[in-house]
């Protein structure tokens, strides 16, 4: 390729070789050598260096929030993004646990941040810059670019779609979900989310899932991945961003997840977005948001926390006509069982439903422990035949009876004889219980009413027996 060689030779022959048009040569040859434009034009200098962010000299002009900057520094060239600009200076919010940058180190604008999902990605692992974590081949790129201008508007939206089976009985029965839907899981830590998340990654309704894993331990992952999705991992892309990961990765790895599901929406596919946890991606919001100086309002959350999250959110739902559906899964963490926490009130607006876990629940060794009284889905009546409403009802009201009397069982004051209906609940509930207890080892439910029915009358026959 001698054409592509710089001519040196025509340098030398110039009569004028002053520094200024030695300069001019010499960015002639990087021009064609390397990225010549970025190289020479959009470069800027490392001036303040802290412990989450580094800030950048030279690049306000050219610079947009959201874009990806490369710094080489002594440990190599490493990756960050703007996450501030100011008329002298950017802030940068390194990609790498450490922001390692040096004060004069060069600093050049790569851009907005690609994902380019492909159809081949389905079965991988992946990190929030795409990168593949899962030991396989490097990943084949699509050329649709960037996702993010595909959010469908109110109007041109497919309404919410049909009703589907996620296979966990207790969910089927008390809060039946539609294609489209936007679900919350509300608990503490260590009260059943991530296996109960798991268990509903696993409904067969959807052509693929998209699960992302935001501030979850390594090991934790590992058995979301292997032990709980297991079968349904072929169609399924995890998008993975570990609690030691920089809160920038955490930050980026829900929008990474969202592009994806996004892109197989667009080509008509019925794609499950499962989230894990958006607490702890609210946690990442809030470490860089700060780290750029902006002032907490609720409890120790900045502003910007409250607008990212629907903004998240709003991306899931119906596409427009003639495309999939993105149906949202999400955890809530509800730091020390406190329901009121700035962030599951945020997004508690946001969703079309949520499931509470009870710790209480839990320690009886119920799981999932859902709490039936106090979880809502809004597009039930959708989903529900006018028999299986009123069946619900019924149960409702008998699992409240049962435990609003549990305290005076407990204390013997309660007589048989008095209330049937009472007496009823008490005989039926705890086979109520018996019959919504699942482990992920289960096979899922296939008709949950007709599993309950069956439970009940076995019971009864078997009582009879007696
Ligand atoms: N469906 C279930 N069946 C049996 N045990 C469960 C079930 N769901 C949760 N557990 C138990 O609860 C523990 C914590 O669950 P996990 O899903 O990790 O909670 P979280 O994500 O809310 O922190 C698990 O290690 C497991 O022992
Ligand atoms: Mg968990």
């Amino acid at each position: 390729m001698s054409a592509d060689l710089p001519s040196t030779r025509s340098l030398e022959k110039r009569p004028d070789t002053g520094p200024e048009n030695q300069l001019a040569a010499l960015e002639r040859v990087w021009r064609r050598f390397g990225d010549g434009a970025s190289l020479l034009k959009r470069g800027g200098r490392v001036t303040e260096v802290s412990a989450t962010h580094y800030k950048v000299r030279g690049l306000s002009e050219i610079a947009r929030l959201g874009d990806v900057v490369e710094q080489r520094g002594q440990a190599g060239t490493r990756r960050g993004e703007i996450v501030k600009i100011s008329r002298d200076e950017v802030v940068v919010a390194p990609f790498e646990r450490s922001a390692d940058a040096g004060i004069g180190d060069a600093v050049f604008r790569r851009g907005p941040l690609t994902v380019s999902p492909h159809p081949t990605w389905r079965g991988r692992a992946i990190d929030a810059l795409t990168r593949p974590i899962d030991g396989g081949p490097p990943l084949i790129r699509g050329d649709d670019g960037d996702g993010q201008a595909a959010t469908p508007g109110a109007l041109s939206r497919q309404r919410v779609g049909t009703s589907f089976m996620t296979g966990v009985r207790v969910i089927d029965i008390f809060t039946p979900l539609c294609f489209g839907q936007r679900l919350g899981i509300f608990a503490g830590s260590g009260v059943g989310k991530s296996t109960l998340l798991a268990m509903l990654a696993g409904a067969d309704a959807f052509d693929t899932v998209v699960v992302a894993l935001i501030g979850e331990r390594g090991r934790e992952v590992r058995e979301f991945l292997e032990d709980t999705i297991g079968d349904s991992m072929a169609k399924t892309i995890a998008v993975v961003a570990t609690s030691d990961e920089s809160a920038m990765m955490r930050r980026r790895a829900p929008d990474t997840a969202m592009r994806v599901a996004e892109h197989f929406r667009d080509q008509g596919h019925r794609v499950l977005l499962v989230l894990d946890s958006i607490t702890r991606f609210a946690h990442a919001l809030r470490e860089v948001a700060t780290g750029t100086g902006e002032p907490p309002v609720a409890r120790g959350y900045p502003a910007s926390v409250f607008t990212e999250l629907p903004k998240l959110l709003e991306r899931a739902g119906p596409g427009a006509e003639g495309k999939g559906s993105i149906t949202a899964i999400i955890s809530v963490l509800v730091d020390g069982d406190d329901h009121n926490d700035p962030v599951a009130d945020s997004v508690r607006g946001i969703l079309d439903g949520h499931v509470v876990l009870d710790r209480s629940i839990a320690e009886q060794g119920r799981y999932p422990p859902v709490n039936p009284l106090s979880s809502i889905s809004r597009l039930a009546g959708k989903a529900w035949s006018p028999e299986q409403r009123a069946l619900v009802t019924m149960l409702k009201s008998m699992i409240s009876r049962f435990e609003d009397t549990r305290d005076i069982r407990l204390l013997g004051a309660y007589q048989g004889g008095v209330d049937a209906e009472l007496d009823n609940a008490v005989r039926q509930v705890p086979l109520i219980y018996e019959a919504l207890t699942q482990s992920p080892r289960d096979r899922p439910s296939a008709d949950p009413f007709s599993d309950l029915a069956r439970h009940l009358r076995g019971k009864q026959n078997a009582d009879a027996a007696d």
